[in-house]
C-alpha cells in the first residue's frame, strides 16, 4: 500500500484594511448599541475597507506576499492558488486569477475560487492538501479575503446583521511535510443544503428573467439576510461534532489539543464550544473582538495572528473549524 505524503503549512499571513470602525462609530449611522453588541457577539471594531485602496483580490495578495515571505517562497514558487470568497471582486471572472495578476504570477498556473462563505477557507485548505497529497502540485497559496462592509444594510434595518460582519484577508503556503508525522493529519467537510436561505445573499441571481432588471426594482434582497438564532443553535451542534470527527479519526482527545482556532462568528459561540470541549482559555483563539466576522478570511486571520503571538509552536496539535451559511461546517486537524 502505498502511503500519500502529508502537506503543512510553510507560511501564513494576514492583512486587514487600516479603517478602524467601533460599536460606537455605528451608534451614529443606524439605532443600536456598544453594550448590544458587545453583549451578543463580543465585538468591540470591525475594519471597513476603503474604496480605491482595498479590494477582495489585493487583500488578499497582501496576506498571501507576508505567507510567502514566511515560507521563504516567492510569487513565482506558486503552482497553484484557491480563493475562498463570498464577497468577489467580480460576479466572474473569480478573485483567484485577479490575486495571480496583483502577485505577478506570470505562469499559466491554475487558480479557483471557492464559494463556501464562513467555511470556505478550510474547505479550500482541503483542496489544496488534496493536490499536495497525490503528488500533482507542491506549493499552494490558500486565500480567504472579504469586504463585506460595501454590500451591508447600514440602517437599523439591517443592523441584526451588520453590526457583525467585517473585512480583512489572510492566506497560507501549502508544501510537503518533510517531518514524518507532522502537517495536516486529516480534514472533514459537511454541507445540509436543506438550509440554504438560512443565512443568504438572494440577489443578483441569476435563475429569473431580467435579472438586472428585478434586482434595481428589489435592491433590499441585495442586503445579507440571516435566521440569527436558527444559525447560532446549527452552529453550536456542528462545531463541538467535526471537531470531535477530526480528533475521533486521528485516536485523539480533546485534552490533546494545544489551539483550537473557530471561525469567528460570535464569541458566544466560542465561548460554547470552548465549554463544551473543556478547553482552557489559553487553548482557544479568538480576534472577533477586533475584527467582527470576517467569513472566509477568519480562519487564517486569526491563526497568523495566534502564531505572531508565539502561541502555536512546532509540534503543536491545531484544530482549526468552521461553520456557517450553506449550511456548510468543516475541520483540520494538523500537527504543527
Ligand atoms: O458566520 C456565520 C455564522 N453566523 C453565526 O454564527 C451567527 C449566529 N447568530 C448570532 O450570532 C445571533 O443570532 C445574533 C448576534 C446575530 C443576534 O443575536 P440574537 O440574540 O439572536 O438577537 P435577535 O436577532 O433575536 O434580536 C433580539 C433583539 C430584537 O429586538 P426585539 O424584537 O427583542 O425587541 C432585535 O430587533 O435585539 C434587536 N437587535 C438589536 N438591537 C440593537 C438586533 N440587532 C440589534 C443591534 N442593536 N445591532
Amino acid at each position: 500500500m502505498s502511503t500519500l505524503r502529508h502537506s503543512e503549512i510553510a507560511g501564513v499571513g494576514h492583512y486587514v484594511p487600516s479603517r478602524v470602525v467601533t460599536n460606537a462609530d455605528l451608534t451614529e449611522i443606524m439605532e443600536t448599541t456598544d453594550e448590544w453588541i458587545q453583549e451578543r457577539t463580543g465585538i468591540r471594531e470591525r475594519r471597513w475597507f476603503e474604496e480605491g485602496k482595498d479590494t477582495t483580490a489585493n487583500m488578499g495578495a497582501n496576506a498571501a506576499r507576508k505567507a510567502l515571505e514566511m515560507a521563504g517562497l516567492q510569487p513565482d514558487d506558486v503552482q497553484m492558488i484557491v480563493f475562498a470568497t463570498l464577497s468577489p471582486d467580480y460576479f466572474f471572472p473569480g478573485s483567484g486569477v485577479l490575486l495571480q495578476r496583483e502577485l505577478g504570477i506570470k505562469a499559466p498556473i491554475p487558480a479557483f475560487d471557492v464559494r463556501n462563505q464562513c467555511s470556505g477557507f478550510v474547505y479550500a485548505l482541503s483542496m489544496a492538501d488534496q493536490f499536495i497529497k497525490t503528488g500533482m502540485y507542491d506549493t499552494v497559496l490558500v486565500v480567504g479575503s472579504e469586504i463585506h462592509s460595501s454590500g451591508l444594510d447600514k440602517t437599523t434595518r439591517g443592523r441584526s446583521v451588520s453590526v457583525i460582519f467585517g473585512d480583512g484577508a489572510g492566506a497560507v503556503v501549502m508544501r510537503p511535510s518533510t517531518r514524518e508525522g507532522h502537517g495536516i493529519l486529516s480534514t472533514h467537510l459537511h454541507a445540509q443544503g436543506e438550509f440554504a436561505e438560512e443565512l443568504i445573499v438572494k440577489e443578483p441571481g441569476s435563475n429569473r428573467e431580467g435579472r438586472v432588471e428585478y434586482v434595481m426594482a428589489n435592491e433590499l434582497e441585495m442586503y445579507p439576510y440571516m435566521n440569527g438564532q436558527n444559525v447560532f443553535k446549527h452552529a453550536v451542534v456542528r462545531f463541538p461534532q467535526v471537531i470531535k470527527e477530526a480528533l475521533d479519526q486521528n485516536g485523539m482527545q480533546p485534552t490533546d489539543i494545544d489551539m483550537l482556532i473557530p471561525h469567528q462568528a460570535n464569541l458566544r459561540i466560542t465561548q460554547y464550544v470552548q465549554q463544551k470541549m473543556g478547553l482552557s482559555d489559553d487553548k482557544i483563539f479568538s480576534n472577533i473582538q477586533r475584527y467582527g466576522n470576517t467569513t472566509a478570511a477568519s480562519v487564517p486571520i486569526a491563526l497568523s495572528e495566534a502564531v505572531a503571538e508565539g502561541k502555536i509552536k512546532r509540534g503543536d496539535l491545531v484544530c482549526l473549524a468552521a461553520f456557517g451559511s450553506g449550511f456548510t461546517w468543516a475541520s483540520a486537524l494538523i500537527k504543527w
